[in-house]
């Protein structure tokens, strides 16, 4: 059977091959701790759920508007407003299904063929490859643990060529949890506007920071030209399964995307909408508590890793990821298995410990591995435990 090429271009996701391996473990008996997970351990709050049974009893079950229903749009106004200091209009605003598929939306409406999109590893898993569905080419800038994982921009710099079509940013980050710094957000959003190129910003985790402020580069621009701010009500929220993200920039740029949204998905879910519109009018409470507890758990995290030997980790602002750097491991071995990357030392943990980890292969970082700490302390200190148990028989 044929298919197109561009199925040769897309790897599958590293993240999923943990999962599946993890599950594999667990259909026979194995008690295996999960520190793979990308969403938050919480259910959804209750007024958000309620929003949700009073929509579909009102009866919002039919299409909705392409870019999504007016009290949300308010609503994206309001809060980005309130929350990240920016001035939007509602017609500048595209909600869909979830972050993921407003990346995809953005992407389609600004990459072609032989385009360049520049992305920082380490990046999310799916970035390179949503551009490669583009037909574009992914231009990969590596950044250092000694930098907090923040791109150089005189590297940025040396990066473009005329091909360059956008340049993409992730802060707080998945896979890092680093919160780039504002001078490196200003001058990112200053070197897009000089060159013409589009900033698509990933602020998924934006709520979710410790100490630090995940600040927008849209602060940066007088009129909405460049800049694309993607949020998602995934995390924030504990809405990852409702599907519900949006995009505000530029009002031609959306236009185009809410055009491909037509031909595809049509638009998110009704009653996610009226769901999201609850979340973010509706009493913030929850997220505070939310992020003071996954706080205590990264400190407790962190504290752990530094302590053991071999392992290094700079300090998670944002996000709910620690990325620590077990590359000294590399070239040790235990029971003839030999540990070379990140992927060796993820399936070693995963056999040895029963830790599900993923690898930083994955997200274009080999020295390291991520840890969610999206679930328990008791979790978090079961599988650390485990984990220190299991690396002392490295040698
Ligand atoms: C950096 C990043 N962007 C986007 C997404 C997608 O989120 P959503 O559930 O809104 O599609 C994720 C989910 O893990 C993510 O980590």
């Amino acid at each position: 059977m044929k298919f197109a090429p561009r199925i040769d271009r897309v790897q599958p996701s590293m993240t999923m091959a943990v999962i599946e391996k993890a599950a594999t473990l667990r259909a026979q008996g194995i008690d295996v701790v999960d520190f793979g997970a990308g969403e938050p351990d919480y259910g959804t709050p209750e007024n958000i759920r309620d929003a949700a049974k009073r929509a579909l009893d009102a009866g919002y079950t039919r299409y909705t508007k392409n870019t999504g229903i007016d009290p949300l749009r308010e609503a994206i106004c309001v809060k980005l407003k309130r929350d990240n200091g920016l001035e939007y209009s509602p017609d500048q605003i595209i909600v869909s299904n979830g972050a993921k598929h407003v990346l995809f939306n953005t992407m389609m409406a600004t990459l072609g063929e032989g385009d360049e999109i520049i992305i920082f590893s380490p990046y999310w898993v799916t970035f390179p490859e949503m551009a490669k569905l583009t037909g574009a080419n992914p231009v990969i800038i590596r950044t250092t643990e000694a930098n907090c994982f923040e791109p150089s921009l005189d590297e940025v710099r040396k990066h473009i060529t005329e091909n360059t079509r956008a340049i993409l940013m992730n802060s707080p980050s998945n896979p890092s949890g680093m919160v780039y710094s504002e001078e490196t957000i200003a001058g990112l959003a200053d070197i897009c506007i000089k060159n013409e190129l589009y900033l698509i910003s990933d602020e998924c985790y934006e709520s979710i920071t410790y100490g630090a402020e995940a600040i927008s580069p849209a602060r940066y621009e007088d009129e909405s030209k460049f800049v694309v701010t993607v949020q998602s009500m995934s995390k924030s929220y504990a809405m990852t399964g409702w599907r519900v993200g949006y995009a505000a920039g530029n009002k031609a740029l959306i236009g185009n995307m809410a055009k491909i949204q037509s031909q595809s998905a049509s638009h998110a879910n009704s009653i996610a909408q009226h769901a999201a519109v609850e979340g973010l009018n509706g009493d913030q409470s929850f997220l505070k508590s939310m992020v003071a507890e996954y706080e205590k758990r990264r400190d407790y995290v962190l504290g752990r890793l530094n302590d053991m030997p071999g392992i290094t980790s700079g300090k998670p602002e944002g996000a709910f990821y620690a990325f620590p750097n077990v590359s000294s491991y590399y070239g040790s071995s235990y029971d003839g298995k030999k540990i070379t990357d990140s992927g060796s030392i993820t399936d070693f943990i995963l056999e040895e410990a029963n830790v599900a980890v993923v690898p930083g292969g994955g997200f274009g970082n080999d020295e390291n591995i991520r840890i969610s700490y999206a679930t328990s302390m008791e979790e978090l200190e079961r599988g650390l435990d485990r984990i220190e148990s299991a690396l002392q028989k490295l040698n």
